[in-house]
């Protein structure tokens, strides 16, 4: 057990077994994480604003019949919380089943396939199907910028591109429209993004996007380009031609 030391603004709360203290106003997502307390997140990101959306830092807190979002729960004193439980590897595990069945995830062509969020999550929660039914959307992909990419079927829309850019970047380019599973990350008033008037082409949406959503152009498969150029100049440089 960690020793606790209380000061008059630290409180003292009960993780997985483990007493601990923290100060006045820190989340149970931010104690635990300062424990080396493993709790699985998606739309939460050190440095940005709370979303709350994904769902998937849900815990259970004794006394209490609902669970709650550790990201979004300011510890109070005397919390007994729990982050790992059949019941919540159960919603956890439908979470990202029903992310996975609501866009298009084909992890196998996906440019971040081996470096995404998402699919290391199902990796860790054990989602080997999934069972419910795909909805297959046709959904647009946006290629109309010089740099960067936004594939709609990958989009999980934990709006960390929306925050990124209005909160740390200042421009505000990308926001959400649309409600539910029509919901869609958008630029400025629906533009294309090669036509954004506000987007300053800084990469920070396409370096904390959690899928392969947004990318960089020239990563994608289809895109992977030979040079075969070279070898003429290589055998006649070494004196191998005729
Ligand atoms: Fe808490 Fe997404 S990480 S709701």
């Amino acid at each position: 057990m960690k020793a606790v030391s209380t000061t008059a603004a630290s409180l003292t709360l009960n993780i997985d077994g483990q007493d601990l203290s923290c100060r006045a106003g820190e989340t149970i997502l931010e104690v635990a994480r300062e424990n080396g307390i493993a709790i699985p997140t998606l739309c939460w990101l050190e440095g940005l604003s709370l979303w709350g959306g994904c769902r998937l830092c849900l815990v259970e807190i004794a006394g209490s019949p609902k669970l709650h979002a550790a990201c979004a729960t300011v510890c109070t004193e005397g919390l007994h919380v729990t982050t790992n439980s059949p019941r919540l590897t159960h919603y956890r595990r439908m979470i990202v089943e029903m992310l996975l069945s609501e866009r298009n995830h084909v992890c196998s062509v996906c440019v971040s396939n081996g470096h995404c969020e998402l699919q290391s999550l199902a990796q860790k929660l054990g989602v080997d199907h999934v069972a419910l039914p795909y909805r297959f959307p046709k959904l647009a992909v946006d290629n109309s910028h010089d740099l960067f990419r936004m594939d709609h079927n990958r989009c999980i829309l934990c709006t960390r591109c929306v925050r990124v850019c209005a909160e740390v970047e200042g421009a505000h380019t990308k926001d959400v429209k649309g409600r539910g599973i029509l919901a869609a990350i958008i630029q400025d008033l629906d533009q294309p993004w090669g036509e954004s008037k506000t987007c300053t082409n800084c990469g920070k949406c396409v370096n904390i996007c959690p899928t392969g959503a947004l990318t960089h152009r020239g990563t994608a498969v289809g895109e992977m380009v030979k040079k075969q150029e070279f070898l003429p100049y290589l055998t006649l440089m070494r004196g191998c031609g005729k």
